[in-house]
């Protein structure tokens, strides 16, 4: 890619750049939320038509109009946000796509056919399955097989790491080292430095749309990674926490309680057995674990949007047990969902409209019926300012904001309404180092004036560093407890893969 700029309205998501691959490469792309990664991506993919430069294949100036020319060049990507058919088998999604334009549809050819693919580079897949009872990972393996099915020997992947767990992730990077080995060249899309520099060759860092810096993985450092991301502006400071202030605020009446409470997943199993914890005002209380492990069914349960089959909660006094997802904002519990795509917001709805989705019938935004527009206006500009929520202008459509902005937005307007608690899941994922610093001291202030964090993170130094307490989630059962400062990684990780520690 030579000189390719792209402009949205004022924006300038790409001036400029240029990036070359090789065959036999992992090249990784760095850089913060809306620095413009994903549309340079867009960009060799035939989505985004670039305003300027040029793109070379193969020694030979090209020009991709659509994805499909993009396809046929032997270019393909697995999006930030999956784009598979949840009805479908894992099958009849690879071949979709396939090209091949054969009517009927041989299911015992096709399922030995992935089978094939899958073993050569080492990648879980079972054929036969629905996408919809997948999980990310798996889903992400199947994105990987249909593009390697195509026979695609560019392959991009925005972001592939962010919905992993550490092994999972590992994994991946092991399937892509075999497939660079093999002679085709992958782009990695990732905000996490010791995973790029692990893993990859060669690091390029965009920053305000333009090549910030470009390195060889065995030059990098932290340090280097660090100042070619954020520039010479300093990072927050992350503030130390006080044990001796956790234990006054564990000695006090608990605000959350649950008591042995059951839940079934999506596809009606148990999902979460006999949980009892409580939670106490003013604490962060992270939850550790291997992902489905029942940490989406337990913020869903505190968020009053899972039914209990068993046990109950209480938020102070009141009995949340049997209560709406309505009655749990009313009484202050605030959720930030796994996925925000699907649950947060409305992708084609502008800023505004985003911010009142769950208070559009509250005093202050709307006077007997009718929606007071200047204040939510007003709202989303002072959202913007205090998150640092880049967009192309408050009246278009949030989908065009750049996935770590999305995220941005949905948790200014989660912890905007003085909630008594937060059910934060993975908040910083896809953040930028700069943005994750500034989303945990948001809730370390909200903690500090008294309201009660759940941090839900797979990322052991991620809770260490910023939770009071831990509870540990193995097969849907509570492991036990443990004050940040009594334990370390290797308890917690004996609890995760289902050793029972006593509750403290
Ligand atoms: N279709 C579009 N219309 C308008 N603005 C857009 C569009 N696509 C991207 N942008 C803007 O261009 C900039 C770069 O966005 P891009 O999605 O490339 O960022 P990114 O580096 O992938 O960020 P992240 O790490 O958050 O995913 C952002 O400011 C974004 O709001
Ligand atoms: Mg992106």
């Amino acid at each position: 890619m030579k000189h390719i700029s792209k402009t949205f309205g004022s924006i300038k998501a790409n001036q400029d750049v240029s990036l070359s691959i090789y065959p036999g490469e992992i090249h990784a792309l760095l850089g913060e939320n809306g620095a413009g990664k994903s549309t340079l991506m867009n960009i060799l993919m035939g989505i985004y038509r670039p305003d300027d430069g040029e793109i070379w294949y193969k020694g030979k100036r090209t020009d991709i109009r659509t994805p499909k020319d993009a396809v046929a060049l032997g270019i393909g990507m697995v999006h930030q946000h999956f784009r598979l058919i949840p009805t479908l088998t894992v099958a009849e999604n690879v071949f979709l796509y396939s090209g091949k334009k054969s009517f009927f549809l041989h299911h015992e050819e096709m399922q030995k056919e992935i089978r094939e693919c899958s073993e050569q580079y080492n990648l879980q897949v079972t054929p036969e399955a629905l996408v919809w009872q997948l999980s990310v990972g798996e889903q992400q393996r199947v994105e990987i097989v249909k593009l390697l099915h195509q026979g695609t020997e560019i392959l991009i992947l925005d972001e592939p790491s962010a919905v992993l767990t550490p092994q999972e992730a590992q994994n991946m990077f092991d399937t892509l080292r075999k497939m660079a080995d093999s002679g085709k060249a992958v782009i990695v899309i990732s905000h996490k430095m010791n995973e790029v520099m692990n893993n990859a060759d060669r690091i390029t860092v965009l920053k305000g749309g333009m090549v910030e810096d470009t390195m060889l993985a065995a030059d990098a450092t932290i340090e280097r990674l660090t100042r070619a991301v954020v520039g010479e502006r300093s990072l927050p400071e992350q503030q130390k926490k006080d044990p001796e202030e956790a234990d006054r605020r564990i000695g006090t009446i608990p605000l959350f309680v649950m008591d042995k409470v059951s839940a079934l997943n999506d596809r009606g199993l148990p999902a979460l057995k006999k949980i009892s914890l409580e939670i106490y005002p003013g604490e962060i209380f992270g939850i550790a674990g291997v992902a489905g492990n029942g940490q989406r069914e337990l913020s869903e349960v505190m968020a009053g949007l899972r039914p209990v089959t068993e046990g109950k909660c209480f938020l102070g006094e009141k009995n949340l047990t049997k209560a709406s997802v309505k009655q749990h904002i009313q009484e202050g519990i605030a959720f930030v969902p796994e996925d925000r795509r699907q649950m947060g917001l409305v992708l084609d709805l502008p800023m505004p409209m985003n911010i009142i989705l769950k208070s559009y019938h509250s005093e202050r935004y709307s006077r007997r019926g009718i929606l007071r527009t200047p204040v939510m206006w007003a709202d989303a500009a002072n959202y913007v300012t205090k998150y640092d929520i880049k967009h192309g202008g408050l009246e278009l459509p949030v989908a065009l904001m750049s996935g770590g902005n999305q995220q941005k937005l949905l948790f200014a307007r989660e912890v905007s309404g003085k909630p008594r608690m937060i059910v934060a899941t993975y908040p910083v994922r896809g953040l930028d180092i700069g943005a994750a610093e500034s989303i945990r001291n948001i809730l370390k202030e909200q903690s500090e004036n008294g309201a009660a964090v759940v941090f839900i993170s797979e990322e052991l130094e991620d809770i260490f560093g910023f939770c009071d307490r831990i509870g540990v989630l193995c097969d849907g059962e509570l492991m036990g407890i443990r004050r940040v400062e009594e334990t370390d990684f290797q308890e917690i990780g004996r609890m995760m893969s289902g050793e029972r520690g006593d509750a403290v």
